[in-house]
């Protein structure tokens, strides 16, 4: 497909119409080549994920969780299969299309945070917004407000090695929320953290699929696995499976 010039506007959920999935996975691989090695790290996984659900995804280390979500993030593309995001077919686009999808879609919370070292606590979370055309003002106003939803606008001038491992998580999920986006991918979210900084993330997890986000987790976080109301599902050397 040619490259589109879309703008932001093009890109609201709002202006999908009515949405029918979060995301729809239909039989979806992906095979890293290494020299001439193969590894298929998915192996034909389906998945249907409606607005507002809250999916775990519970699996041992290498059975391909970070490359599931990494694809449902746009980070990564499959190299089978079809992938509907806000039921737009993602695969189908190119890399400039996805980056402002994701931008806008999909809010990313990583298991090591990754903030940007070089910038502050404040700007981390502004970061994504670039595609907002307001004021500089305005987007500071937006970016402290959401710090403040994580209770980190006291340390919105930091930069990351000046927070602690909690700190740093909770700015990266007022980063993820950063657009505003309708789904929010979040790996391993609280697996180097401890009891009081993981119950802060948990409580921001639920807070945001409160506000109808579908939230997809991969975890082995008892507490998110038997959180009420989660659907389950198991990965098991690339296959993708109901929690039984
Ligand atoms: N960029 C890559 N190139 C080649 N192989 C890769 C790449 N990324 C992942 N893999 C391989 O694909 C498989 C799935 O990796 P993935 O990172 O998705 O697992 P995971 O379930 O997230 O593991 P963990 O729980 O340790 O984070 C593994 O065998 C891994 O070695
Ligand atoms: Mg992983």
């Amino acid at each position: 497909m040619d490259a589109v010039d879309y703008t932001r506007e093009d890109l609201e959920a709002d202006d999908f119409g009515e949405i029918v999935h979060a995301v729809r996975l239909l039989d979806v691989c992906r095979t890293y080549k290494m020299g001439r090695k193969k590894i298929d790290a998915l192996k034909g996984v389906n998945l249907e994920v409606k607005p507002g659900e809250f999916v775990v995804i519970s699996g041992h280390s290498g059975s391909g969780k970070t490359t599931l979500l990494n694809i449902i993030g746009a980070i990564d593309t499959a190299s089978s299969g079809r992938v509907f995001v806000m039921d737009v077919p993602i695969g189908d686009y190119d890399e400039s299309f996805r980056a402002s999808f994701r931008l806008t879609n999909t809010g990313f919370i990583f298991q090591s945070y990754n903030l940007v070292s070089t910038l502050t606590a404040l700007e981390n979370v502004l970061f994504p917004m670039q595609l907002y055309e307001k004021s500089k003002k305005d987007l500071e106003d937006e970016a402290m407000r959401l710090l403040k939803i994580v209770k980190m606008d006291h340390r919105s001038d930091h930069l990351p090695w000046q927070l602690s491992s909690g700190e740093q998580q909770r700015v990266a999920i007022a980063r993820a929320m950063a657009n505003d986006p309708p789904i929010v991918l979040a790996d391993e979210p609280t697996a180097n953290l401890d009891g009081e900084s993981g119950q802060m993330v948990r409580d921001l997890l639920n807070e945001l699929n409160r506000q109808e986000k579908a939230v997809i987790v991969m975890t082995h976080d008892e507490k998110i696995v038997r959180r009420k109301g989660a659907r389950r599902f198991t990965m098991d050397d690339g296959v993708l499976s109901p929690y039984v």
